[in-house]
C-alpha cells in the first residue's frame, strides 16, 4: 500500500511544497510552512476501482425552483449578500479578531429565529454560557436560535441531519472544527479546508445556507480564512478601525449578487447599529473651514456616500518626504502628486504628505482623484476650500479631468445633504440634470482647479 505523503502547507496562503523551506515561494510569507499529513482520506487503491456513474444532462433553459433568498432582516447585512441567503450557499465571514463578526451574527441569526425560521449557532470558541451572556446584553435572549458548543464537523453534520433542515447555520468558527477524514491539527490548512468542504457538501445536498467565520490572522501561525475564499459562495469582509465605532461590510465575492456593495453599521453599546445613511454619519464629524479638507462625492455599490478627504501638507526634513495614506491607494496619491507636481507647477518634493479618509472608509473609485487634489492643494496653499462643495473626477497623467459615472446620483446626495456647489468633469456637466439644486463648476484640466484654490 502506498505510503501516505506528508507535505509543507503554507498557513498563509494554502500552496504545498514537498520539502521544508523558510519562504514560500507562492506568497513571499517566512516561517509559514507547516507539516501536514496528505489528505487524501480514500486509498488509491480504492478509488482507482471505482467505475463512473452516469448521469443525466439538463438543458439550460428551463425552470428552477430553488427557493428564492431568505432576508435576514438587516438591511445593510442583505445589501451586501445581494438581498438574503441563497438556499444551499455558503458564505464565508472574515475579519479581525474582536472587530464584532460573532455580535453581527448573533443578531442576525436572532431576527431570523425571530421571524420563524429555523437557525442554528455552532461556536467552537465560546462556551454555550458565553454566547447567551453575549445575547443577553445585546437584549437578544428570547429568540429562538438553537445553540451549541461544538468543533467536530461530523458530529455537527450527523446533529442537523436529523429533523427539519435549518434555514441558517452560523459555524463561529471555521479555524476551530475538524474532521476525522484528515490527520493534521485543527487550525491547520489542511483541517480548515477540510471542514470548510464537508460543510460545504452538507449545504449544497441540504439546501440550508451556511455562514463560516473566519479570523484573519497576520502572523501566519493560524490558517488563513483565504484557502476558503475560492471554496464558497461568497466572501465577506468585516472591516474596522479597532478605535472607531464605524464598521464595515463589503463583499469580495459573491457568485449570487454584486461585489461592489458595503454595508456601514456602528457598534454601540447593545451591539451593531445598522447606519443607513452613512454620508451623515462620515460628514458628522467635520472640521468646517479648515485647510486641507475636501469632501468627495462617491458611489460605493448602488449607493452614493459624502465622505471628507483629509491631506496635511507640511514641510520635510527628510531626504525622502513622507508619504502616509490612510483608505486609499497609495500608489494613486503618489501619481496625484506627480501630476501636480509636472503639470501644475505645484512644488511637493520637499514636503510630507499625510492623506487620510475620515471615518475608517476604504475608496477604491479613481472618482476620488480631484477631491484628493483639493485637499492637497488647499493644504499645502494654507487656503480652506468652500464648506459647501463636493467634488469628483478622476485625473489622468496628462493633468485631464476625466469624466466618471453616476454623476445624477452623486450631485442628489449632495444636494440631500445641504450642499450648495458641485466641482465635477467638463465632459459630465452634460449628464446632470436640469434640477440638480446645486451650482455646478466643471473643470476640464487640473491646473483650472489649481488656480482657483491658490
Ligand atoms: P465580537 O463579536 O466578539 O468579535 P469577533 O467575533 O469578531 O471576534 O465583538 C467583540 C467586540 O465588540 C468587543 O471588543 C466588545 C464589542 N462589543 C460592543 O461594543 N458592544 C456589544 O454589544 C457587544 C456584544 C460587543
Ligand atoms: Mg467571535
Amino acid at each position: 500500500m502506498a505510503k501516505a505523503s506528508s507535505s509543507f502547507v503554507c498557513q498563509n496562503c494554502g500552496a504545498a511544497f514537498n520539502r521544508w523551506q523558510g519562504k514560500c515561494e507562492a506568497c513571499g510569507e517566512w516561517n509559514t510552512l507547516v507539516e501536514e499529513a496528505g489528505d487524501s482520506a480514500v486509498p488509491v487503491s480504492i478509488r482507482a476501482k471505482r467505475r463512473g456513474r452516469t448521469f443525466k444532462l439538463e438543458s439550460l433553459a428551463g425552470k428552477s425552483n430553488d427557493a428564492p433568498r431568505l432576508p435576514s432582516g438587516m438591511a445593510e447585512l442583505d445589501r451586501v449578500t445581494g438581498g438574503g441567503f441563497v438556499r444551499g450557499s455558503v458564505l464565508l465571514v472574515g475579519g479581525d479578531p474582536g472587530i464584532g463578526k460573532s455580535t453581527l451574527l448573533t443578531q442576525a441569526t436572532s431576527l431570523m429565529a425571530k421571524a420563524g425560521h429555523r437557525t442554528v449557532y455552532i461556536s467552537g470558541e465560546e462556551a454555550i454560557a458565553q454566547v447567551r451572556l453575549r445575547a443577553e446584553r445585546l437584549g437578544l435572549a428570547a429568540a429562538p436560535v438553537e445553540l451549541a458548543a461544538e468543533t467536530s464537523v461530523e458530529d455537527i453534520i450527523a446533529t442537523l441531519s436529523e429533523g427539519a433542515t435549518p434555514k441558517l447555520i452560523v459555524i463561529d468558527s471555521i479555524q476551530t472544527m475538524w474532521t476525522d477524514t484528515v490527520e493534521s491539527a485543527p487550525g491547520t490548512v489542511t483541517q480548515v479546508r477540510a471542514s470548510a468542504q464537508a460543510l460545504i457538501r452538507f449545504a449544497k445536498k441540504s439546501g440550508a445556507a451556511i455562514i463560516l467565520v473566519g479570523h484573519v490572522t497576520k502572523d501566519g501561525q493560524i490558517a488563513g480564512p483565504r484557502v476558503v475564499e475560492h471554496m464558497v459562495d461568497a466572501v465577506l469582509s468585516f472591516e474596522g478601525e479597532g478605535s472607531q465605532q464605524f464598521r464595515i461590510l463589503r463583499s469580495v465575492k459573491n457568485r449570487f449578487g454584486p461585489t461592489d456593495e458595503i454595508g456601514v453599521f456602528e457598534m454601540t453599546g447593545l451591539g451593531l447599529r445598522e447606519v443607513s445613511n452613512p454620508s451623515e454619519l462620515f460628514l458628522s464629524e467635520r472640521d468646517l473651514g479648515s485647510p486641507g479638507t475636501a469632501v468627495f462625492a462617491g458611489i460605493e455599490g448602488t449607493r452614493p456616500v459624502l465622505v471628507e478627504l483629509q491631506a496635511l501638507v507640511a514641510p520635510s526634513t527628510l531626504g525622502t518626504p513622507r508619504r502616509a495614506v490612510v483608505g486609499w491607494d497609495s500608489a494613486r496619491l503618489s501619481m496625484v502628486l506627480a501630476v501636480l507636481e509636472a503639470h501644475c507647477g505645484v512644488k511637493l518634493s520637499g514636503y510630507d504628505v499625510y492623506f487620510n479618509v475620515a471615518g475608517g472608509l476604504r475608496i477604491n473609485e479613481p472618482a476620488a482623484d480631484l477631491a484628493a487634489a483639493a485637499a492637497l492643494v488647499s493644504s499645502l496653499a494654507n487656503s480652506p476650500l468652500p464648506t459647501d462643495a463636493v467634488y469628483f473626477g478622476e485625473i489622468s497623467l496628462s493633468g485631464a479631468v476625466r469624466p466618471v459615472a453616476q454623476t445624477p446620483a452623486r450631485l442628489k446626495e449632495a444636494a440631500k445633504l445641504g450642499f450648495g456647489r458641485a466641482v465635477l468633469p467638463e465632459q459630465t456637466r452634460g449628464d446632470a440634470p436640469s434640477d440638480a439644486g446645486l451650482s455646478l463648476q466643471s473643470v476640464g484640466g487640473l491646473t483650472s482647479l489649481v488656480a482657483d484654490i491658490a
